[in-house]
């Protein structure tokens, strides 16, 4: 089957910054969504891992979460200099003021949103995410969630994901919105 590409430079200025909680599906739609605009992808936890030569699980166990907030930072710092990039980033990210304002300042935000319940259904059976690796991970999930709405929701967009919908049909409902300008 041929691929359309959509291209998106005449409406978008900056990278566009995928934030959202684990498991809903940030870099799979980013994937996506760069493909569809004829842009790069990068995922900050990608580029965190391979600034430091560890995975995710191994710099927190080795230099602890802070550490890897750090390194987070000045990964995010760096790829926001992308103008024609989709940046996927950790749950994490946008929660930071830091990252949170340079992202307002120079990206277009787009939070995906999905119920803690998805989001159980899509990490429960993924190794990987250290902050899960605790008794109870589910509440933790529920915790996280509602610790981190208000954050999340200072994005430009938000864009529900709910049970079924696949990275194309996310990605695309992302790309109509940028080319109507319907943000929020
Ligand atoms: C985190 C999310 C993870 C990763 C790290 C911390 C978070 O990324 O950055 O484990 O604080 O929510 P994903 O959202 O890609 O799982």
């Amino acid at each position: 089957m041929v691929q359309t590409r959509d291209t998106a430079a005449h409406i978008v200025v900056g990278p566009i910054v995928l934030v959202g909680m684990m498991g809903v599906g940030k870099t799979s739609v980013g994937v996506k969504l760069a493909e569809l605009l004829d842009f790069e992808h990068v995922d900050s936890d990608a580029e965190i891992e391979k600034a430091a030569n560890r995975s995710i699980t191994d710099i927190f166990a080795e230099f602890g979460e802070a550490h890897f907030r750090e390194g987070e930072v000045r990964v995010m710092e760096r790829l926001l200099a992308a103008k024609n990039a989709v940046i996927s980033t950790g749950g994490g990210a946008f929660i930071q003021d830091a990252i949170r304002e340079q992202v307002k300042k120079r990206a277009i935000s787009v939070w995906l949103d999905a119920s803690p319940e998805l989001i159980w259904d899509h990490v429960r059976l993924k190794p990987g995410r250290p902050l899960l690796a605790k008794p109870n991970p589910q509440a933790i999930i529920n915790q996280l969630c509602a610790e981190r709405a208000d954050k999340y929701a200072m994005a430009d967009m938000r864009v529900e994901v709910r049970e079924g919908m696949d990275q194309t049909t996310v990605a695309k409902l992302i790309l109509n919105r940028l080319k109507t300008g319907e943000l929020a």
